[in-house]
């Protein structure tokens, strides 16, 4: 949680501005905002940063999918080629848009592979939405080529890769439209919140229209203003807005801190010959949020993690075995493999291509690498010395262990 780690008086300064004039909502109110308007002074540091001509903030990363998806015109009926092992929200914005997830292998990335991909395509595809997980990117040039070939949209969900990139290039750049997540979990954060980036007015316009009920934002008078297209309240606040303009003034300090004490985990485990690394197709973008690596085997992993746990690492930063988590990967996602739902949506009501319980059938190779998966959480506010303790735990452990 890096951006919550550094937290301050710089984040308390902005949203004393917004206090003070009491407009706490994005819009409008030109004369009583004091030429405070930091939802767009947000925005504007975050399509500078990645290098885009738009950004949209909105409520959170997932409101950021389905907005993406919206302003791209998937909806009813449309295959979307997703990854299994994400945070559960890239999935819901396909459903909950009338989308039908198609789920591709990964590869050592962490992320959707090209061959996986390839293998998804059918005539109903009209877009991968490509996660880039735990602050790296996937093979990026080679699923983009693909895309083009294909005639296919690329979404970028890079909720937990703000700042990574490759060759120099910002993750979230690539495809047609990327988006972020600023939730309390993430590489900075407004409490709540997302952002999607695009270099395409006319996606930016109809995402922004969208997220807002449809206004078209043009005049101070918001009753009077057009109404393009029917939309929905996705709005990000100005409390929240604040804070990110503060956040954001940190990301290249929190980048380098971050890659800093990633390289300290990793020469630990590097002596361990049993344990190999994920593939960052470009080491140099790497964000460095977690440290991700494999060992030979599912009972190995398991023996791993109990033994880190028994030294004390928890305390001292998160340890990941995705496999068993809840949230991030298709195993424990009964009520989405079964459609369980509040109401009734399109995916219930035809003949899905995947049965979602038959997982392990279409999906071997990322039900392998999942089971050998374990990440720790990089953190930015260690001292040399409890990185020290840290290294040195994660030793014991591994001695024991292996
Ligand atoms: C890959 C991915 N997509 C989307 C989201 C959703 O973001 P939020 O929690 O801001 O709705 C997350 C959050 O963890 C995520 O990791």
């Amino acid at each position: 949680m890096p951006g919550s780690e550094l937290f301050g008086a710089e984040e308390r300064k902005e949203v004393q501005d917004v206090l003070e004039t009491g407009v706490l909502f994005r819009y409008n109110h030109d004369a009583t905002r004091a030429g405070h308007w930091k939802v767009r002074e947000f925005e504007h540091a975050l399509a500078k940063f990645n290098n885009v001509e738009h950004c949209l903030a909105c409520s959170s990363g997932s409101t950021a999918v389905a907005i993406a998806m919206a302003a791209a015109g998937i909806g009813l009926g449309d295959e979307v080629i997703i990854p299994a092992f994400t945070y559960i929200a890239t999935v819901e914005g396909a459903l909950l848009g009338g989308a039908v997830p198609i789920f591709a292998e990964m590869d050592e990335t962490l992320c959707l592979s090209p061959e996986g991909i390839k293998k998804a395509i059918t005539p109903r595809t009209k877009a991968v939405v490509l996660v880039h997980m735990c602050g790296s990117m996937a093979k990026i040039e080679e699923i983009k080529q693909i895309c083009d070939e294909h005639n296919i949209l690329l979404i970028e969900d890079t909720a937990q890769a703000l700042g990574a990139s490759y060759k120099g290039k910002k993750a979230g750049t690539f495809g047609k439209l990327g988006t972020f997540s600023f939730d309390f979990f993430k590489i900075i954060t407004t409490g709540e919140g997302g952002a999607v980036i695009t270099n395409d007015r006319n996606l930016y316009e109809r995402a922004d229209q969208y997220s807002d009920h449809g206004h078209d934002h043009i005049g101070d008078n918001r009753g009077a203003e057009g109404h393009p297209l029917v939309g929905f309240n996705y709005r990000l606040g100005e409390m929240s807005g604040a804070i990110g303009v503060a956040q954001m003034r940190k990301i290249d300090y929190i980048l380098e801190r971050q890659r800093k004490n990633k390289s300290a985990l990793h020469n630990a485990l590097a002596q361990f010959s049993q344990i190999s690394f994920r593939h960052i197709p470009d080491p140099d973008g790497d964000c460095a949020t977690f440290m991700d690596f494999f060992l030979p085997d599912e009972a190995s992993a398991r023996a791993v993690v109990k033994a880190l746990q028994e030294e004390g690492v928890p305390a001292i930063t998160g340890v990941q075995y995705w496999y068993d988590n809840n949230f991030h990967y298709i195993k424990n996602w009964e009520h989405l493999r079964n459609l369980t739902t509040a109401s009734k949506i399109y995916a219930q009501t035809v003949e899905l291509p995947q049965n979602y319980n038959d997982y392990k059938t279409f999906l071997p190779k990322t039900e392998s690498l999942m089971k050998r998966l374990i990440s720790l959480v990089v953190k930015i506010a260690w001292t040399d010395e409890q990185l020290a303790t840290l290294t040195q735990k994660i030793t014991n452990a591994l001695k024991k262990a292996l």
